[in-house]
């Protein structure tokens, strides 16, 4: 039989998806995977059970429903401090994901380079190589997550076509301060360098911490290539609503490449999510406010527990470091504390570039319950880890 593609053979299975294997398989409280365990607002699912009834049922306009446009350009402009066209500026797309990969396709050719930080979200690296893209990894440096000017300007000269944003950032929950995006932009735009940012947790901030779009930056709009998306900020991670917003010559190329990718995000969901599109102001006040509780909630846990971890700023993951426990391998004690303690994390390694094992990362967007059983049995590690000598 012929050889599958040396490209898929570069893929190894997902730690996450592995880890939620882990979860089930010993009954443990999954914080590996990170989606809610609570539904989206009521709102939302009354839409969606009134789209299911009266349609659209056919292919949309593939950058995406006029209706869902507009109310995505208003409240986008809104919040990004923008005047944006819907009929200019927007390609809807199947998540941020299929976002981040037309972006990178419409951005590079095969064969360029593209900044990418360590720790990062896993598809990043994945979509560099299914686009022929080669990384430059710049270290963001537990427990602050900051990056060294110098490391990223010797990374800026070695002439990247494009730098990615994770902003807010998965699985740091670094939120980058204004000054380091002008630090990035200055050197986009001495290198004329694109930007594609990953803010699908925009919306997911703890204060005193305030989200700064990369493309709101003076000068920044037409070499930003802002992709996000409606998962996290409508709990509707199933719905595969994300969405890319740049400029019209940018989009164009957007277009073309979405269309061939997915022809268009599904239309009766569309139609759906006009309904959160379209929520007041007081609904992102609420969401950030149930995610500070949650937050709040599970690092009290950590601190009973006396655990050391970096305070998340925004997204809704914490990286705890282990090393206390002496074990050389991350991976085997996830595997251990799915099984001993009940709680699934996600080995901190397989998002870091250089050899880093001494991090797990748990995820806290579960109900306040959820968590709360979490907590207690992880207040009870210390005692485990010690009857099995760790
Ligand atoms: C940083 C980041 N980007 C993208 C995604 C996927 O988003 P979507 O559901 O919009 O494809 C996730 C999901 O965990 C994420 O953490």
């Amino acid at each position: 039989m012929p050889e599958t593609s040396k490209r898929t053979s570069l893929f190894t299975e997902s730690v996450i998806r592995r880890m939620t294997r882990v979860a089930n398989e010993f009954g443990a409280i999954n914080l590996s995977q990170g989606f809610p365990d609570f539904d989206p607002p009521e709102a939302l699912l009354q839409a969606a059970e009134r789209a299911a009834r009266n349609g659209p049922h056919q292919y949309a306009i593939t950058w995406g429903a006029q209706k869902f446009r507009t109310a995505l350009a208003r409240k986008q402009s809104r919040f990004m401090g923008l005047a944006l066209n819907p009929d200019a500026n927007f390609v809807v797309t199947c998540g941020s994901t299929e976002a981040m990969m037309a972006a990178m396709m419409t951005a590079c050719n095969p064969g360029d380079k593209v900044i990418i930080f360590s720790p990062f979200y896993e598809n990043y690296v994945a979509d560099a190589i299914l686009s022929g893209v080669e990384p430059i990894h710049v270290p963001l440096r537990p427990p602050d997550f900051a990056f060294d000017p110098d490391e990223l300007r010797w990374a800026f000269e070695q002439k990247p076509k494009a730098l990615i944003l994770c902003n807010p950032s998965n699985p740091s929950g670094k939120v980058f301060t204004r000054e380091e995006l002008l630090f990035i932009a200055a050197l986009a735009e001495e290198h004329d360098t694109f930007v594609i940012t990953d803010e699908v947790y925009e919306h997911i901030i703890y204060a005193p911490a305030q989200h700064t779009y990369f493309a709101s930056l003076p000068g920044m709009f037409d070499r930003t290539i802002s992709c996000s998306s409606l998962s996290k900020t409508y709990s509707i991670t199933g719905w595969r609503l994300g969405y890319v917003i740049a400029s019209p010559r940018v989009i164009d190329s957007v277009r073309k490449v979405h269309d061939f990718l997915t022809v268009g995000a599904a239309a009766p969901l569309q139609e759906a999510a006009v309904t959160g599109l379209e929520m007041p102001d007081s609904y992102y006040a609420d969401l950030q406010t149930a995610y500070t509780e949650k937050r709040d909630t599970f690092l009290g846990y950590m601190d009973r527990a006396g655990l050391t971890y970096t305070r998340p700023e925004g997204a809704y993951f914490v990286l705890v470091d282990i090393s206390e426990f002496g074990n050389p391998s991350d991976t085997a004690f996830c595997e251990w504390l799915a099984r001993e303690v009940g709680v699934a994390a996600v080995p901190g390694s397989s998002f870091f570039r250089e050899p880093v094992r001494h991090l797990i990362r748990f995820h806290f967007a579960k109900r306040l319950e959820t968590l709360h059983q979490a907590g207690e049995r992880l207040l009870k590690l210390r005692e485990k880890a010690a009857l099995h000598g760790k």
